[in-house]
């Protein structure tokens, strides 16, 4: 039988990448995004689609009940997610904050806690972080700062959950051309260009699959070499 992957913020970018792939490796899929066209998408892929956002816990619980109801299992989740919002350091707001929070660090935690125990024979979950998570960056304060939380969480999340065969892991995109960078940002990337998201998508199958089954509890750049610390 086929597995089952979830791809969070999947109509696009990306997540959209990611869905593809994994369809075209054989799992069945659950994809979510807040605009009505995932049910589309989904459809053209043969999966199913939730209408919500990963920012929000009814959502991702509606998305994971209506994964187990129709597919009986979850092997993979792909946690994508938004942009948190962005802004001078000290201007952004308390609200800005706890939105970015909610956005890319507390959606990790609540489909880990609603797939962990469910999750029988074992899987996979990849989250989708960011350059910054190793090298914060003043241009995406929120995300830098609630993404180097991700990887503590997600060292604790392998620790705990290695002996049940459950692994976690973020892919850490540096500029991928699914957000639009200037002349100035390019110049820095050694590679002098943008990623693409099927490049990413690349890295997030490998360690969705078996092939990467004793990896777990790491940070992943795939950054044209962007990212120049050891
Ligand atoms: N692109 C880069 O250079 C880069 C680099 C490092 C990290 N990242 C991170 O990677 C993630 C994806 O980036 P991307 O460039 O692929 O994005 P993108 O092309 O702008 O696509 C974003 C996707 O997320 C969905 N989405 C947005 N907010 C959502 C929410 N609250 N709930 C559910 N779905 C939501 C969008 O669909 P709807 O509008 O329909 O919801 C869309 O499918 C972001 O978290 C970003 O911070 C990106």
């Amino acid at each position: 039988m086929s597995k089952v992957a979830i791809v969070t913020a999947a109509s696009k970018g990306m997540g959209f990448a990611c869905a593809q792939r994994l369809v075209a490796n054989d799992y069945q899929i659950a994809m979510l995004s807040r605009s009505s066209e995932i049910h589309d998408l989904a459809s053209d892929l043969g999966g199913i689609a939730v209408q919500g956002s990963t920012g929000n816990l009814e959502d991702l619980e509606r998305l994971v009940d209506a994964t187990f109801e129709t597919y009986g299992q979850v092997d993979v989740v792909v946690n994508n997610t938004g942009h948190p919002p962005k802004g001078e350091l000290l201007e952004l707001t308390d609200e800005h904050w706890k939105e970015g929070f909610d956005l890319a660090l507390m959606n990790v935690i609540r489909v880990s806690k609603l797939v962990a125990d469910r999750m029988r024979h074992g899987g996979s979950i990849v989250n989708i972080s960011t350059f910054g998570a190793k090298e914060p960056s003043l241009n995406f304060p929120i995300s830098s700062v609630a993404r180097t939380a991700l990887s503590a969480y997600t060292k604790l999340f392998a620790t705990k959950y290695a002996s049940e065969g459950i692994r976690m892991n973020n892919v850490l995109p540096g500029y991928i051309d699914s957000y639009k960078a200037d002349e100035e940002t390019i110049k820095q990337i050694p590679m002098l260009r943008q990623g693409a998201p099927d490049e990413v998508a690349e890295l997030v199958i490998f360690l969705a699959s078996d092939k990467s089954e004793y990896i777990t509890g790491q940070d992943f750049l795939i950054d044209g070499g962007l990212v120049k610390s050891i």
